[in-house]
């Protein structure tokens, strides 16, 4: 057993920051220890910048949602004014969580608890029997406000009060998926899971076609993909192909594909690792993203949404049209969920190890040095082994292009 004082020593890491064709995977702690996890916690999941979920699934004032994010629980609605804001979901009196799921509440938010009342910019509108209280001042008690931003239609928040701006963050994403015209979709279902595996498990899976022949072998079928050279915190396969990998192998897609698609994104599906904990799967006619957020080292909140864009949602006939859509998806979902359960379930084993990749993993080895680049990272700690030139510097590109086939 590795001390829990000597987890983040980059010595420890060695065979990771190998190059791809000599590493090994991330030691077994990595994912099961609670010590780990705090560490992921504090240098990844509290200083960047977290999806939550679409600015079209608020239209309203009013419309709020809930989401539990490894920081705590947020709270995102929008006001009367029409701007959307973030934040901390907790009453400013003894604390008690506001909300939960997604909603309206027009009329303001009210706790659970003793009936504290916030209106919908955050503000203490209302606290009974605080009169006595000596210099109680209800401008003092607003709702904590968190950093909130959006690209595309798509929410993020970020619990530092400062630190690089979102574009910084998602880098040359906007250029490579702009193509896909993703601010004109609109995200018209989701799905919740409670896995029992550790979040990265997770991320690692949707970043690799190499589990496809085994794992959806009666669904989805083997894919191929292809590495796609990235910069900025994000990394991404694609999978080429003119027909849309919306719906199973077989099936007709029923949409368009999307109007004016043109560049790469014309031929495939683009699948990304949106740091820290997300995936945006670009398809020629729709989109759906994983969000995995941990509640520990071994439990995550996978949330899944489809996206199509507002042309294909105003058809009259979308919701028979869609369901071949949500048919796949749901199949891809629950495979993976089960896969990355057993993958857990073989991590808590006190005799695992470290395995090697094969060259179809070249991605997995990506995030695997993208999460040590991060937790690694702290004052008077060396932030890479000497004599390991596959250790590159932070925001390092996924490298060069290549087809898994060759
Ligand atoms: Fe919210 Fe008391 S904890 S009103
Ligand atoms: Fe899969």
């Amino acid at each position: 057993m590795i001390p829990h004082e000597t987890l983040f020593d980059p010595t420890l890491y060695r065979n990771v920051r190998k190059p791809l064709l000599e590493a090994e995977t991330l030691p077994r702690w990595c994912y099961t220890s609670e010590a780990f996890h705090a560490g992921e916690v504090e240098h990844i999941f509290l200083k960047m910048w977290c999806f939550v979920g679409r600015l079209d699934e608020l239209p309203n004032p009013g419309d709020y949602m809930a989401v539990d994010l490894p920081g705590g629980p947020v709270l995102i609605m929008r006001g009367r004014d029409g701007a959307v804001r973030a934040f901390a979901n907790t009453c400013r009196h003894r604390g008690a969580k506001l909300l939960d799921g997604r909603g309206n509440c027009r009329s303001g938010v009210v706790c659970p608890y003793h009936s504290w009342t916030y209106g919908l910019d955050g503000r203490l509108a209302g606290a009974p029997d605080m009169a006595k209280t000596h210099g109680f001042d209800k401008t003092r008690y607003g709702l904590e406000p968190i950093r909130l931003d959006h690209w595309a239609g798509f929410m993020f928040v970020n619990f530092a009060k400062d630190g690089p701006a979102l574009l910084e963050q998602l880098g040359d994403m906007p250029q490579q998926l702009g193509p896909y015209r993703l601010e004109d979709m609109v995200c018209v279902k989701r799905f919740d899971f409670e896995v029992k595996c550790n979040w990265k498990f997770l991320l690692e899976n949707a970043l690799e076609s190499y589990h496809t022949a085994t794992v959806h072998r009666d669904t989805l079928g083997e894919q191929w993909a292809e590495d796609v050279e990235t910069t900025g915190d994000w990394r991404a396969i694609f999978l080429p192909g003119e027909k849309s990998v919306s719906v199973l192998p077989g099936e007709m897609p029923p949409f368009p594909r999307i109007d004016g698609l043109n560049g790469r994104a014309a031929g495939g599906t683009y699948f990304t690792a949106t740091f820290p904990s997300t995936q945006f799967a670009c398809a020629v006619d729709s989109m759906w993203w994983l969000r995995m957020y941990p509640k520990g080292p071994g439990v995550t909140l996978h949330n899944f949404g489809f996206c199509f864009p507002k042309s294909a949602v105003a058809d009259p006939d979308f919701e028979r049209k869609a369901e071949p859509y949500f048919r796949r998806w749901l199949a891809g979902a629950l495979e993976d969920n089960l896969i990355s359960e057993a993958q857990h379930a073989g991590a808590m084993s006190v005799a695992h190890r470290p395995g090697p990749f094969s060259h179809r993993e070249r991605a997995v080895h990506a995030i695997a040095n993208w999460l040590l680049d991060r937790v690694l990272d702290r004052p008077g700690a060396p932030q890479r082994v000497v004599g390991h030139p596959a250790v590159a510097p932070r925001r390092r590109q996924l490298g060069t292009r290549r087809s898994s086939r060759s």
